[in-house]
């Protein structure tokens, strides 16, 4: 049986995973409007690459026997000055999804629980390939400064990425 207090925080992770998904979303639909399909491919990826992450929790919150409980989700931003704010956004979010794991984590062990501590690992595994991914995007966004063509050609390597892990 979960905790009274950790399942609350899993619910609230549900929801800011879900977030999540709506800001990549939000972000997809920035770059279509600015006719980069390949960032809008890779964003419409993350956002599935969110949802799978909110239902791994949605899943094991029902096989602990525990109460589902959907929050609303907050408008996301829509309005960016650039790729590069963009990614920018996309890393201090993942930060901050980082920083609420760890707190998760804390609270698992804080009440012992090992099953919830072992379903964390996997997230703590998964925020550091997040960060690295968005952190390498926001640098890659650097470097193509002003210079349409490198855009294009990272928007066209973008554009192949076939999976949403
Ligand atoms: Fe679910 Fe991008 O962290």
């Amino acid at each position: 049986m979960l905790n009274k207090e950790l399942e609350k925080a899993l619910n609230d992770q549900i929801k800011n995973e879900l977030y999540a998904a709506y800001l990549y979303l939000s972000m997809s639909a920035y770059f279509t409007a600015e006719n980069l399909e390949g960032f809008a491919h890779w964003m419409r990826m993350q956002r599935e690459e969110e949802i799978a992450h909110a239902m791994k929790i949605f899943d094991f919150v029902q096989d602990r026997d525990g109460r589902i409980d959907l929050q609303a989700l907050d408008k996301p931003q829509s309005d960016f000055e650039s790729p590069l704010a963009v990614m920018e956004a996309a890393l201090g979010h993942e930060q901050k999804v980082t920083q609420r794991i760890n707190e998760l984590y804390e609270l698992a062990v804080k009440h012992k629980d090992y099953p919830t501590q072992t379903l964390l690992q996997w997230f703590v595994t998964e925020q550091v390939e997040e960060e690295a991914t968005a952190k390498q995007l926001v640098d890659q966004l650097k470097l193509v400064g002003d210079n349409s063509a490198a855009l294009l050609m990272l928007d066209r390597e973008l554009g192949v990425r076939t999976t949403a892990e």
